[in-house]
């Protein structure tokens, strides 16, 4: 199962506000994702990320109709509604998707799921969009946690007049 990592943030590493504003968050990023996930088919985000999902307007969920979502969280009674699935561990996530047939996953955030598929070396292949912005307090890509991945570089890619596209393979056999 490859593991693809995308997500958008500022230039110094931000995925969101402290109070989970995504504001800084550009429409051409939000398509860029989109491209990103209907080409994988299926994605998978944390269970805070659901909860700020939950607040969206319905034309970005009309926009991820289609796609399979699995919601990660340890409380096994969450309450992920009608369009998403609950999985109780990355593994587990990653199990649900196979098991339906998918061969690879965009893992799409939080900070927290982020660093949890991180030290579980889960994680195949990162994309990041960059927006121009810097943002002094926020939500960082990965939590702060034990990990170390080394990256190779595949492409760079300008998206739009402000925005940049960076994407790595996570080299596995790597200490
Ligand atoms: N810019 C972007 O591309 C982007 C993308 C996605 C999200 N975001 C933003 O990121 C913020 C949310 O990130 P976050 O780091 O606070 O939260 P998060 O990663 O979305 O969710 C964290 C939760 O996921 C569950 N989880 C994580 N690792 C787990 C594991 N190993 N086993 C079981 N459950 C696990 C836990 O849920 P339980 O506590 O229920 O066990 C944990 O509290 C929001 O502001 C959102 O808008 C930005």
């Amino acid at each position: 199962m490859k593991v693809t990592l995308y997500m958008a943030m500022s230039l110094n590493n931000m995925i969101a506000r402290e109070n989970d504003e995504e504001d800084f968050i550009s429409h051409d990023s939000w398509t860029a994702w989109l491209t990103c996930i209907r080409k994988h088919g299926c994605m998978i985000w944390g269970r805070r990320t659901h909860q700020v999902v939950k607040t969206w307007d319905k034309q970005y969920l009309e926009d991820i109709k289609g796609i399979k979502v699995v919601i990660v969280s340890s409380n096994e009674n969450y309450d992920v509604g009608d369009q998403f699935e609950l999985a109780s561990s990355p593994h587990k996530a990653l199990e649900n998707v196979q098991s339906q047939g998918f061969s690879s996953a965009v893992l799409t955030g939080g900070s927290i799921l982020n660093s949890s598929f991180a030290k579980l070396n889960l994680i195949n292949e990162v994309i990041v969009c960059i927006e121009p912005v810097l943002i002094g307090a926020g939500i960082p890509l990965f939590n702060p946690e034990k990990f170390d991945l080394n990256l190779k570089l595949l492409d760079v890619d300008k998206v739009s007049n402000r925005l940049i596209e960076l994407r790595y393979e996570v080299v596995k056999n790597a200490k």
